[in-house]
């Protein structure tokens, strides 16, 4: 049977995923804890990658390298960039491009050297039935967080996307800096810490990837408030909803 590694940068947005796995046994590799255990009686590992590229870099080759997983799903929370993706929506994957990559003049912007290319592309299959599971769970979670949730983070009618995500060993929050990626890179619907880095280990592998994210911000003057609040009461359950209904669908 396939094993799925299901994976976060943070403790809240595991936390549900941990809380559905019955026999979840811990070990310890790179510093890190991995949990092994079933999820809808289907073999899954567990872990937190911890923030920013080289973290989830050197968490994906282990998971590859040490625990043999044959696809990995990446659960977690974006700063919003495109139009019209706002707090509450999710965002799935297309592709991912590392926004700080930089090593102009030598290669143009934002190309990985040694693979003349800038963006890597999360597995289509995948990533159509993390989409479509997104698009269930937004159906009927946020009439379950509750009224007060809803109004608080403006969760009303919240929507799917899918594209482009960038990633970067920075958290995006003035206007300034989400305003000069929108302009450098139009296409890019949210940023995140992780994604692109997976993206590139799991393409060096041969591994399918998919990543989706709740937007917990838009990634501006705002950014950082009430983030632990929209982590513990909004991320963490869009992530083990998600998790639970993509298992379920085989
Ligand atoms: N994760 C959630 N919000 C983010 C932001 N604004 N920048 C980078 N990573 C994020």
């Amino acid at each position: 049977m396939t094993t799925t590694a299901i994976v976060s940068a943070l403790h809240e947005e595991l936390a549900a995923v941990l809380g559905l796995m019955p026999d979840e046994q811990p070990q310890r590799v790179g510093g890190r804890e991995f949990w092994r255990g079933h999820l809808h009686g289907q073999p899954v590992v567990a872990v937190l990658s911890g923030i920013g590229k080289v973290a989830a870099a050197t968490t994906a080759t282990a998971l590859i390298e040490r625990f043999g997983v044959q696809r990995i799903v990446f659960t977690g929370v974006a700063g919003g960039l495109g139009d019209g993706v706002k707090v509450g929506d999710v965002v799935v994957a297309r592709s991912f491009l590392q926004h700080d990559m930089d090593a102009s003049p030598i290669f143009p912007r934002h190309e990985v050297p040694g693979y003349g290319r800038a963006s890597f592309e999360a597995d289509a299959a995948l990533s159509a039935r993390l989409a479509m599971a997104s698009e269930q769970v937004l159906q009927t979670l946020p009439a379950q967080l509750g009224a007060e949730v809803v109004q608080a983070f403006g969760l009303q009618a919240p929507r799917c996307h899918q594209g482009l995500l960038l990633s970067g060993d920075r958290f995006v929050s003035t206007s300034a800096e989400s305003t000069a990626l929108r302009a450098e890179l139009p296409q890019a619907l949210a940023v995140e810490m992780e994604g692109a880095a997976f993206a590139q280990v799991c393409h060096d592998y041969g591994v399918p990837l998919a990543v989706v994210r709740t937007i917990s911000d838009r990634a501006d003057d705002a950014a950082h408030v009430d983030f632990p609040r929209f982590l513990r009461e909004v991320a963490s359950r869009y992530s083990g909803a998600i998790i639970e209904t993509l298992l379920a669908s085989r």
